[in-house]
């Protein structure tokens, strides 16, 4: 029995205008994670995927077209040598929450690769790892950017540009981060297609939009490597206010920006798609209790709070 993990992820700048070719800086969540677990399965069974939290269980050769699961564990069996369907069962549970801008399905499909790679002892690079969940990553949302499986392959936080590549940096001065989630589900793909809409009726509008996201993720990168962190959470309003803007923000993760600011954060924004989801706030050591409460009263479902080194 083999098994595997992979880490939750946030992005703290740039989602969205990152589909459209600007950078943007995501990290690792590691207080959340997914795993995967590799059994050899009677003769005969075939590849079998068991995920727990969602209590589906299916057949690889008999989902992988539509299903992101079937679909990474094939390609990794594959990868490994060992197609077209061995005698196995792949276990899942996965504590990040599902379509609320946590990276689950990077992260589940991560667990997946390391668990089967290591079960059959290969060992894979992370940039390979990477382009694997990639693939199935395209199937969860139609045009990912590729920022979650990078993050979440790498568990770095990430300076990231579209069909370009990314960059490691440095973090000048821990960052606390507190991530709450409003609690309600939100379709990446639903939220990037109507985003893309609007976008086509109006291009100049949003390539301006964008373009000043950009600026805000450039000057955030500095920032962290500088350690300032009173200029971050000032970046992260900035941002805030140009996803408003976008139209991907909604009434409830305004809510939970607003009250984190009032409990001393420095900066709070959404994160992820929007709609719905998490957002996150630049917290410290002294505001982290009250910004915690805050966004409890103002209706968070769930409050975590992390360190970004
Ligand atoms: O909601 P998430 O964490 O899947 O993030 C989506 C980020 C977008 O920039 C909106 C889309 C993408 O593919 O980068």
């Amino acid at each position: 029995m083999t098994t595997a993990h992979a880490p939750g992820k946030v992005i703290l700048f740039g989602e969205h205008a990152v589909v459209y070719g600007r950078p943007a800086i995501a990290a690792p969540v590691t207080e959340i994670q997914a795993r995967a677990t590799v059994e050899p399965a009677p003769p005969g069974q075939g590849a079998r995927i068991v995920a727990m939290d969602v209590g589906q269980q299916f057949l690889v050769r008999e989902e992988a077209q539509e299903n992101p699961l079937a679909r990474i564990a094939q390609l990794t069996l594959r990868r490994v040598g060992q197609a077209p369907d061995p005698d196995l069962t792949i276990t899942i549970t996965s504590d990040v929450p599902i379509a609320r801008g946590m990276g689950s399905g990077a992260a589940v499909s991560t667990a997946i690769v390391r668990a089967l790679a290591a079960h059959f002892e290969h060992w894979l690079p992370s940039r390979e790892i990477s382009d694997l969940v990639y693939q199935a990553e395209v199937l969860y949302h139609g045009t990912p950017s590729g920022i979650d499986n990078t993050v979440i392959a790498f568990e770095k936080p990430v300076f990231f540009v579209k069909d370009e590549g990314w960059e490691f940096f440095w973090v000048g001065s821990p960052l606390l981060l507190a991530i709450a989630d409003t609690g309600i589900q939100s379709s990446t793909r639903k939220v990037v297609s109507d985003l893309r809409r609007r976008y086509e009726a109006d291009p100049d509008h949003y390539r301006l939009l964008f373009d000043r996201v950009g600026e805000i993720v450039a000057r955030a990168r500095a920032a962290i490597e500088r350690g300032e962190v009173a200029r971050l959470g000032q970046l992260m309003n900035r941002n805030h206010r140009l996803l408003q803007a976008m139209d991907v923000s909604c009434p409830e993760l305004d809510r939970l920006v607003g009250a984190a600011r009032e409990g001393g954060a420095l900066g709070a924004k959404l994160c992820g798609a929007g709609r719905g989801g998490n957002m996150i706030a630049l917290v410290t050591a002294e505001t982290r209790g009250r910004v915690d409460m805050m966004l409890r009263l103002a209706g968070a479902a769930d409050v975590i709070v992390t360190e970004i080194r």
